[in-house]
């Protein structure tokens, strides 16, 4: 059992890791070889699944009880959440699954991120004067990404899972045709988005109720996705990109006002990224490559801060350095961070720890440094929103953790006539102009510019922990806020606690731009506020919570596993 956690690339065995120490190569060649021979497939006793939606999670069971392994349960996961979480993911979105193969321990990003459109251009949503044309990023057709979860659920089953693709659809294709009742959460969504839903006939149909938000108890069918749905069981994601499907989603865009076009689609291709690592007292981080911004941050985050004894620190300047280490990944975010295959990110760089010396150094122990002062954009406050997070561990110890999104609620709100098919407003998600906040009042600059084909920035952030004290599998929805609570569980995890307090843990959070920490409730006590206010920062609370995280881990010591959903919403995490 003891070596069964140790990988060449994890390298989590104590004693290793002072011989590398004491003996330099040699000992690291050593190290490497023994992490080599014990390589022994890693097995859980237990499997587990942590998701946003509780027929999401019971699908995955369904196929990981009839012999599939957990790709061919991600892939039944993200099928049922984009049936019954209509509001957070679907077809008509993308996202990034990170895949953990135990057999060879190959650790490996799927981008299934939506791309811009062939026809759009870096001014698309600005006037002749150069301003915002508002709403046209986040509301309509215009505001659709070409969407990548088809191709990702192919691209899983071709290269990853062992069931067919029929299979691991079955559960999706049946909630669809039977419907899912409205929940509290779902109406809250549809309030948000009414006007959105209300521009769109087909989504009016599908998700109101003559208008109106539905009521509790309302079953949702969806025939027309179920009919989608079978055309993907039976052909494949072909069927999506090549096909009527394309076909009829292409003409229902255009003709609200949309620049789809046929090509957008046969061109779409799902990429398999590397993984970005980074390590953190002992903890090896594998998260979210470019195009999403949440690894490098994430890491850029914890390399500032693995230059302190934080815990010789007062709990308020803790807190203040870790806003400060915000700001700072935040500011980097926004300058540097895009689509690799358009641009240069400089990664190496951004993840060097020389790099996080220089940041560090000009982080003052007694005062806030205004974002002003690091350069600057102006940002306004982010609004309600959603997205969806699931973890899987089977028990050949094979691990996904998956963010999947639409970007809004109920995404741009636009279903093209007859698809039965959300369309995402992924395309806000790029720098509509530089210095102008999206909806979560992310700024960026020409690094996340709109280009033909790119893809847009994203926060998602996918990872998994490895260290001597076990696995851990994890991520949240919560637009910009998601790197932040990704930066407080790590530090939990490395304070020894579960993922039930991983999930629990009231959030605060720092993005460069407003300059202001958001908190929920409790993030603080009442010194901590008023130590952290003496220090120059703006504390702003939050009206209500944020974030849905679903967090798994896998004890090393006793092989136990265990599994959490975030109280804020309305998951289901099963270990079994
Ligand atoms: O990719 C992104 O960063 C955003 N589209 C994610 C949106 C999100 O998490 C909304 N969640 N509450």
């Amino acid at each position: 059992m003891t070596n069964q956690w140790m990988s060449p690339l994890g390298a989590v065995n104590p004693q290793v890791r002072c011989y590398e120490r004491r003996l330099g190569l040699v000992a690291r060649l050593f190290g490497i070889a023994l992490g080599l021979l014990a390589l022994a497939p890693a097995a859980a006793q237990e499997q587990a699944i942590a998701s946003a939606h509780p027929l999401a999670t019971k699908a995955g069971f369904e196929v990981l009880e009839a012999g599939g392994n957990a790709f061919d349960a991600a892939i039944a996961v993200t099928a049922a959440l984009a049936v019954v979480e209509p509001y957070s993911s679907g077809l008509g979105g993308g996202g990034f699954w990170l895949l953990h193969r135990a057999q060879d321990d190959y650790q490996t990003m799927l981008d299934g991120r939506e791309r811009a459109p062939l026809a759009a251009q870096r001014d698309l949503y600005l006037d002749e004067q150069g301003q915002v044309r508002a709403g046209l990023s986040i509301d309509g057709p215009l505001a659709a990404g070409v969407p990548g979860t088809p191709a990702a659920l192919q691209h899983l089953t071709d290269h990853y899972a062992t069931l067919s693709l029929a299979d691991n659809l079955a559960p999706a294709i049946r909630l669809a045709n039977r419907g899912f009742a409205v929940g509290a959460h779902y109406q809250r969504m549809a309030r948000f988005r009414l006007e959105a839903l209300r521009a769109s006939p087909d989504a009016a149909r599908i998700f109101l109720q003559a208008g109106a938000i539905p009521e509790l108890g309302t079953m949702v069918q969806q025939p027309e996705l179920a009919k989608v749905l079978e055309h993907l069981a039976k052909q494949g994601a072909r069927a999506f990109y090549e096909g009527e499907i394309a076909q009829q989603l292409v003409r229902g865009v255009r003709a609200a006002g949309g620049i789809w076009t046929l090509r957008d689609f046969r061109e779409y291709r799902v990429v398999e990224r590397k993984p970005v690592r980074g390590r953190y007292q002992g903890v090896q981080i594998i998260t979210a490559a470019p195009p999403s911004s949440g690894g490098v941050a994430l890491i850029s985050m914890l390399n500032i801060l693995g230059g302190y004894s934080l815990e010789e620190f007062s709990s308020t300047t803790r807190k203040h350095l870790m806003i400060e280490a915000m700001r700072r990944a935040y500011r980097d975010r926004a300058e540097y961070l895009g689509d690799p295959d358009f641009v240069d990110v400089p990664m190496e760089r951004l993840l060097h720890p020389y790099y996080a010396a220089g940041l560090r150094a000009g982080i003052s122990l007694h005062t806030a440094t205004p974002s002003g002062a690091l350069a600057g954009y102006g940002a306004a406050t982010p609004k309600a929103s959603n997205t969806t997070h699931f973890s899987i561990l089977d028990r050949e110890g094979n691990r996904v953790a998956a963010t999947l999104s639409i970007n809004y609620p109920f995404g741009s709100g636009f279903v093209p006539p007859g698809t039965g098919i959300l369309l995402n407003d992924e395309m806000d998600d790029f720098s509509i102009r530089p210095g102008t906040p999206n909806v979560y009042g992310l700024v960026g600059a020409e690094a996340n510019a709109i280009a033909p084909g790119k893809r847009m920035l994203s926060s998602m952030s996918p990872t998994f922990l490895e260290s001597e004290r076990g696995v851990a599998i994890l991520g949240t929805p919560g637009g910009s806020r998601i790197i932040t609570m990704m930066l407080q569980a790590v530090l939990e995890f490395t304070q020894g606690t579960g993922p039930q307090d991983w999930v629990n843990r009231p959030r605060f959070h720092h993005q460069y731009l407003p300059d202001q920490v958001q908190y929920e409730v409790g993030a603080f006590t009442d010194s901590e506020m008023a130590g952290l206010r003496r220090l120059g920062h703006t504390l702003v609370p939050l009206e209500g919570d944020y974030g849905n995280m679903q967090a798994i881990f896998w004890e090393r010591d006793n092989a136990a596993v265990v599994a959490a959903s975030d109280p804020r919403g309305v998951g289901h995490a099963e270990v079994r």
